[in-house]
């Protein structure tokens, strides 16, 4: 053991995503590993100030990596984002003898642990968001899990549409991000794929492409529409008076966000889990951990959190050239 770290907390906040259980396991059985003492904080920052905190075996992980949710459960703690509340929160750390705090969640979770560190409590940050809208990190827990239930949704969808002869919206989560929406109409093929990184204009980015589609005689008509941009209900009603297609919609919901997570985002999890235990260890505070080109990789949390997003070209042409 070194730099005083002898007890370590952990805890899961903001939206669950597949392979925050695998996260948890990972952080608690290298704790474990290196006779640390572990504390599972439920319920988020809310869990913290309530002080509904137990400590944790290695058996407390057991038979869970493969389940989706996240059995310390999460919540939203709008009270954080005062300054008493976060002072509080290392307060009631620090009598608990929590020497360091494992964070996992998005971005709102990661301005709580910067909030923390600036007060004083060592914090490790790791990525879990379906929305993968961290962009420090190409790959955050929970997104490949995300999109491969959504894409298995869209080939259902897309089954019905060819025997139908229909334009199908679907609406897949992200919050502002685009990203699900771009790698689920790239990996299903659909004829457009509206983000709200691209202004949306309803001639250019909906109508032309689907004019074009049936132009090419083709059978479906698969429409990717990220939450940011609006809704599939919406969406469909404006088609109704603008093209000849019959129309229908499905908003995917939170479906994306259960289910067990896919072996990528339960590799992740453990690696990323183990890492933040051992940068804890090795004094090395108030990081972040991500993950570029297959390695896995920590940052400074005020840096990590001031990277600005960067449009994803490459995907954007691609599904443009690959849906003729
Ligand atoms: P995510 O972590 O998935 O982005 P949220 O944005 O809902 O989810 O944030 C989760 C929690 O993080 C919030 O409920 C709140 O407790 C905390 N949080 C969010 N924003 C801030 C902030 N600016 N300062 C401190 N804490 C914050
Ligand atoms: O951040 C994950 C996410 O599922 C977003 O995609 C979505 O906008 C939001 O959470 C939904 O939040 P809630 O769980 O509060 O309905």
């Amino acid at each position: 053991m070194s730099n005083n770290i002898n007890t370590i907390g952990v805890l899961t906040s903001g939206g669950d995503a597949p392979g925050m259980n695998a996260a948890i396991r990972a952080v608690v059985r290298t704790g474990k590993y290196h006779n640390l003492k572990v504390m599972g904080i439920k319920k988020g920052f809310k869990g913290l100030l309530g002080k509904d905190v137990f400590e944790m075996s290695a058996r407390d992980v057991s038979d869970k990596m493969q389940r989706g949710g996240t059995f310390l459960q999460t919540a939203r703690c709008p009270e954080f984002k005062e300054d008493a509340n976060v002072r509080r929160g290392v307060e009631i750390a620090k009598e608990l003898g929590i020497d360091g705090l494992v964070v996992i969640g998005g971005d709102g979770s990661f301005r709580g642990a910067r909030d923390l560190s600036l007060c004083g409590l060592p914090t490790v940050g790791i990525p879990a968001t379906i929305d993968n809208d961290l962009p420090y990190t190409e790959f955050s827990i929970g997104f490949d899990t995300a999109v491969n239930t959504a894409a298995e949704a869209v080939d259902k969808i897309r089954d019905t549409a060819t025997s139908h002869e229909r334009c199908n919206i679907v609406q897949v989560m992200g919050r502002n991000c685009g990203k699900i929406a771009l790698y689920v109409g790239v990996t299903t093929g659909a004829e457009a794929i509206l983000i709200p990184e691209i202004p949306f204009d309803f001639e250019q980015s909906l109508l032309v492409p689907l004019q074009e589609a049936k132009r090419h005689n083709k059978q479906h008509f698969i429409v990717i529409l990220a939450e940011g941009v609006g809704t599939a209900t919406d969406i469909v009603e404006r088609l109704k008076h603008e093209i000849d297609l019959d129309s229908r919609s499905t908003n995917l919901g939170y479906v994306q966000r259960g289910g067990s997570p896919t072996v990528r985002d339960r590799i992740i999890a453990s690696v990323m889990g183990k890492s933040a235990v051992d940068l804890l260890l090795a004094g090395k505070m108030n990081k972040l951990i991500g993950i570029k080109n297959g390695q896995i990789f920590d940052m400074d949390i005020f840096e990590a959190l001031n990277v600005q997003p960067t449009l994803p070209d490459e995907l954007i042409e691609l599904s443009k050239i690959l849906s003729i």
